[in-house]
């Protein structure tokens, strides 16, 4: 910065302090009248007596004079003061945001319980999870015969094959510890639960070969749903059935875990092409 601009900004500076100042002594001239009487008062007091120049009597009199024009207020009703009302004053942040919690965890609990209740719940309603009654036993069968070998039932997610009277005994050794399992293979007829063993496909039958055979990853079993081949650890999961006046039921409230790999009761080979992996003999 130049030497001239210094002086410059200073004498800029100067004028302005200088302004600054002469506007200050205005202003005080303006207001130098504070604190002495107006005009209009001092005519207004013309007249009035000057207490300077009453006697002590006269004053007192001027006084009482004074007094006595006063009109009293009226003495209001003052009513009794009771502590007001917490709850009904209002409510405050802290209150609302705590209130608002309390709720939506409430709410979302509540919720929940009556999502869970209504799951376990599910045998009260009917569906899946309860006994269910398929229809009667030679309507079963017959339909399981015209459907060539396999009934599908949507609401217990499971199929009914028949069993052969003739394997009963090798059903014995390896169902026999699944008492309702068994008690439906003596009726002639096994639920299968539709669920892959492998990772929980939908298992199809297969019309060709007679087995049913797992679109996913290809497990294949037979029509008891005994493990014949791919990656499935075992048979398919099954319900117990009963034939109860002459009803087929379907009990999907337990489910029994499939047979172990090996298991071949009914010795039943593939019988066609099959539907997955090649579709070969
Ligand atoms: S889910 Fe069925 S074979 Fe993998």
């Amino acid at each position: 910065m130049t030497t001239t601009q210094i002086v410059t900004i200073a004498i800029a500076i100067l004028i302005i302090a200088g302004v600054g100042v002469v506007l200050t002594s205005s202003r005080r001239e303006s207001v130098r009248g504070v604190g002495t009487l107006a005009r209009e008062t001092r005519k207004k007091d013309r007249g009035a007596v000057d207490p300077e120049q009453l006697t002590g009597r006269q004053f007192e009199a001027v006084a009482k004079a004074r007094s006595a024009a006063i009109v009293a207020a009226p003495k209001a009703e003052v009513e009794p003061w009771s502590p007001p009302d917490a709850e009904a004053i209002g409510v405050s942040r802290r209150q609302f945001f705590n209130r608002a919690t309390v709720t939506l965890m409430s709410a979302s609990l509540g919720g929940f319980g009556a999502a869970v209740i209504g799951f376990l719940w599910t045998s009260s309603s009917g569906g899946f999870g309860s006994k269910i009654n398929v229809g009667n036993v030679d309507d079963v069968i017959g339909q399981i015969r015209a459907n060539k070998g396999f009934l599908y039932f949507p609401e217990a997610r499971s199929w009914i094959t028949e069993y052969p009277k003739e394997s009963l005994s090798k059903g014995k050794d390896a169902y026999g510890h699944q008492g309702p399992v068994y008690s439906g293979l003596e009726s002639g007829l096994i639920a299968l639960y539709q669920k892959c063993p492998h990772l929980g496909c939908r298992v199809p039958e297969c019309k060709s070969s007679q087995w049913f055979e797992c679109p996913c990853h290809g497990s294949q079993f037979n029509r008891v749903g005994e493990k014949k081949g791919g990656p499935a650890a075992r048979g398919m999961d099954r319900f117990g059935v009963s034939v109860t006046n002459g009803n087929v039921v379907i009990d999907t409230g337990t489910v029994f875990g499939g047979p172990p790999i090996g298991t071949n009761t009914t010795g039943q080979e593939a019988e066609g092409p099959h539907c997955v992996g090649g579709g070969s003999h």
